[in-house]
């Protein structure tokens, strides 16, 4: 089967996506699969053969993660688009979009997919879509009965005109610390952990440039908690890993510089209670979206009460040699070959 793995993109996690990409490449079995690399430059443009693998090769150590490039270009023009997608379409059996963050994660390719009628690995396109969107997965979330942290949420222009009317009352409310976080994005690009008022507004200015919509969180002192999902009508969840963080919070550097002192620690030391309930918690979660195929699930354990919450769902999680994703199904037995099988599986089904 030809397997058209599909990395870049448009979003701030375009670098995350590379790597990720170059370690599935490497993983799918070569017996079963032929594998056909579709880079998305930050353009917007759709590029194949060797300008895909040009995309792909690393300038710095394979491990390390470019450094944060804000400012996006240009869209490259539709037309050139489609005819990139017009040439490799015919030959794929299967998509395999490995993209982080907007224009990816989010449900936008999962949509031209379906419009396609080509399978590709992964959620479909409303628990993408309510997935990337930290407000309205959190609201579904909560609806499903699920625990997570207090939150206000705004859009740009709401506080183009009223920021200080919003700081005051969203101060009020939560209190400190505070995280503010673009609504769509991942790997903590636009996060800060706001400390006392005179961060907030720079905090909101960061933010604001990569979404229209801001989300504001009470902020607690957390362990990190994570675990992988897989499957589409019953799926699966590994054990849970921790992270600890070396820095202030989880934040872009601690997730991918090579001098990151964050460590993983699988399985996550837990009671046997604690583990039960946060693996029965992601699926879930995962369920509360409709998801398919893969997730990571998030959680914050408060460490002074006990009290599990779910942070958030990645429907596209890392796979770069570092991640979180690939290490719990590892540590529960099973490796990214065998999990790249099934997800195909899973997307043919
Ligand atoms: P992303 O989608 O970019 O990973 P997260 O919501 O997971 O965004 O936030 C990134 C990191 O910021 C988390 O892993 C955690 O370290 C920290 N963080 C986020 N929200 C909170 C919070 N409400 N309380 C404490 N830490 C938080
Ligand atoms: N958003 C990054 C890739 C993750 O969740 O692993
Ligand atoms: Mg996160």
């Amino acid at each position: 089967q030809t397997v058209g793995v599909i990395f870049g993109g448009r979003s701030g996690e375009h670098e995350v996506s590379l790597r990720s990409a170059a370690t599935i490449l490497s993983a799918l079995d070569p017996e079963k699969y032929n594998p056909l690399p579709i880079g998305i430059t930050r353009a917007g443009q759709w590029v194949t053969g060797p300008a895909a693998s040009e995309m792909l090769s690393p300038t710095s150590s394979p491990d390390a993660v470019a450094a944060l490039d804000t400012d996006a270009p240009a869209l490259a023009p539709p037309a050139k688009v489609l005819t990139a997608l017009a040439d490799v379409l015919p030959q794929l059996d299967v998509a395999i979009p490995v993209l982080h963050g907007t224009y990816g994660e989010d449900g936008t390719i999962q949509g031209l997919f379906e419009m396609l009628g080509l399978p590709y690995v992964g959620c479909g396109v409303l628990a993408s879509a309510t997935g990337m969107d930290k407000i309205v997965m959190k609201q579904l979330f909560r609806q499903s009965g699920l625990p997570v942290v207090d939150f206000r949420w705004f859009a740009r222009h709401e506080w183009v005109a009223n920021a200080q009317r919003l700081t005051d009352s969203i101060v009020e409310e939560l209190g400190f610390p505070l995280f503010v976080k673009p609504a769509n994005l991942g790997s903590s690009v636009g996060i800060t952990r706001v400390d006392d008022v005179s961060n907030f507004k720079s905090a909101v200015e960061l933010a604001a440039r990569y979404d229209r919509r801001i989300i504001v969180e009470k902020g607690y002192d957390v362990r990190e908690i994570e675990v992988s999902v897989l499957g589409n009508d019953h799926p699966e969840a590994s054990l849970p890993g921790e992270i600890i963080s070396s820095a202030a919070f989880y934040d872009y550097a601690d997730k991918y510089s090579p001098d990151s002192q964050s460590q993983l620690v699988i399985p996550a030391r837990l009671t046997p209670d604690q583990t039960a309930a946060i693996r029965a918690l992601a699926v879930r979660a995962f369920q509360a979206l409709d998801g398919a195929g893969l997730a990571r699930v998030d959680f914050f354990l408060l460490p002074q009460t006990g009290e599990i919450m779910v942070n958030e769902i990645n429907t596209m999680p890392g796979f770069t040699r570092i991640s979180m994703y690939p290490k719990l199904w590892e540590a529960s037995g099973r490796s990214l070959p065998s999990i790249l099988n099934q997800l195909i599986d899973l997307a043919l089904a």
